[in-house]
């Protein structure tokens, strides 16, 4: 480790001076700024990308930074080594410095660098967003190498994560936050079985319950790599949505935390009858029965424990609703005022399932349970009034659409719609 190298002595950092990009720009904005991004037909012809749909993957970003900063007292260095044109790195500095000091950005593509400094000195934080253009790998470790660690790594890139991932421990300090995205959802989801199994070791289940086996394989992905150069890692929110699923983990060096997560990697067992899912840990599958018969729908290895941590949920929820409460008030007094981020309103619903349903492992769906077992569909509110009412919990989950997290036993889930349904008949 050698302390006086500093960020800029790094080889790939492009220095600060404006660059006319070469190419077509056309002006774009997502949350409080405005940047140029490359003109193209649509996003994938474009020279350089920027896809506007990543905006709550952006939001998300941007709301756990300051989570963390908040709850350990210090503000976050970050680094994105796959970044584009550094949409999110620019808006963490802009729009929530005050919880992030700088941040590293990275990519290999000419033309992106280009846009992303002539953004980074129009928005004149050219002092706080460093960039690089290298091959991400490299970097990370080269920066590692000279002393130069990071609280906060967001990992974005096209498809898969899996080539990046077992090289982004060493550049993250001992405490820190891992966000990792996977856009191969046809792999991971099990469309293309053989894709997920040559990726993530891993055999995907193609049922209605696949975004969450994604998330869950995803999962245990990063807590193998982890273990491998002992890191522990612990998902603290999860989110299976749009065309990707993307998490967020903290990071911890003890040996407890390493334990802790691998041996919670096992397998999911879905009944067909019931479409209850059973979770196990454990590094081979069981043999398995539920509704008197034996279980063939099988996946895994995968993570079995928690996908949100209830209390950073909680505090992403609190700052959600003290925005909202704002915005109401400066309605009320006839002022405008806009929200705090882009998503707000969706990442409100995210955040709702982690802290009510962190616990609730594997979700059913109505349409599949009132398809597979004839029956009309009752409103999901009243199913909900009905299972509490006995008793159960019930969430719920942005999953999928009329997905539902409850701890009653799949028979009775299914006993209860039926009743719902003949009542109002
Ligand atoms: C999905 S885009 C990143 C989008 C960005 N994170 C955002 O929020 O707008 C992935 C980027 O990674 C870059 N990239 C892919 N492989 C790379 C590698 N091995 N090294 C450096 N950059 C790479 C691509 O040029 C592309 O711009
Ligand atoms: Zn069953």
């Amino acid at each position: 480790m050698n302390n006086s190298v500093t960020i800029h002595d790094i080889p790939g950092y492009i220095s600060n001076d404006i660059m006319d990009p070469e190419i077509p720009t056309i002006l774009k904005s997502e949350g409080k700024i405005e940047f140029m991004v490359a003109d193209g037909e649509s996003i994938y012809d474009a020279p350089s990308f920027f896809n506007p749909i990543m905006v709550l993957n952006r939001d998300l970003a941007l709301l756990f930074t300051r989570i963390y900063s908040e709850t350990f007292g210090y503000k976050v260095r970050a680094i994105e080594p796959l970044a584009g044109i550094g949409i999110r790195a620019f808006r963490m500095i802009a729009e929530t410095g005050e919880y992030v000091d700088e941040v590293v950005i990275n990519d290999y593509n000419d033309i992106t660098i280009q846009i992303s400094n002539f953004n980074t000195n129009k928005l004149q934080i050219q002092d706080r967003v460093h960039s690089f253009k290298r091959e991400a790998r490299s970097l990370m470790l080269d920066l590692a190498e000279n002393g130069l660690k990071f609280h906060y790594l967001d990992l974005d890139p096209f498809g898969p994560p899996t080539p990046f991932i077992d090289s982004i421990w060493p550049v993250l300090a001992l405490r820190s936050m891992v966000a990792v995205t996977a856009t191969d959802m046809t792999a991971l989801c099990g469309v293309y079985p053989s894709a997920c199994i040559r990726k993530y070791a891993s055999v995907p289940l193609n049922n209605h319950h696949t975004h969450e086996t994604a998330a869950r394989i995803l999962i245990a992905t990063v807590v193998r790599s982890a273990a491998r150069i002992e890191r522990g890692v612990r998902p603290v929110f999860t989110a299976s949505v749009d065309h990707y699923t993307k998490v967020f983990f903290m990071v911890n060096k003890s040996a407890g935390a390493i334990t802790e997560a691998v041996s919670q990697i096992g397998f999911s067992y879905t009944c067909k009858s019931c479409f209850q899912i059973h979770y196990e840990a454990g590094i081979i599958p069981r043999t398995k029965t539920c509704c008197a018969e034996e279980i063939t729908d099988i996946a895994g290895p995968l993570w079995v424990g928690d996908l949100f941590d209830k209390q950073w949920c909680e505090n992403g929820l609190t700052i959600i609703n003290n925005d909202l409460e704002e915005i109401k008030n400066a309605t009320i007094e006839g002022k405008e005022r806009s929200y705090l981020y882009p998503s707000t309103k969706r990442m409100k619903k995210l955040l709702e399932e982690g802290v009510n349903g962190s616990d609730l492992h594997g979700y059913y769906c109505m349409d599949v349970i009132s398809r597979q077992n004839r029956i009309a569909q009752p409103r999901i509110d009243n199913l909900a009034e009905k299972l509490n009412e006995q008793g159960y919990r019930f969430v719920k989950s942005n999953f999928v659409k009329q997905a539902f997290r409850t701890d009653a036993p799949g028979t009775h889930v299914i006993d209860t719609i039926r009743k719902l349904v003949l009542d109002n008949e």
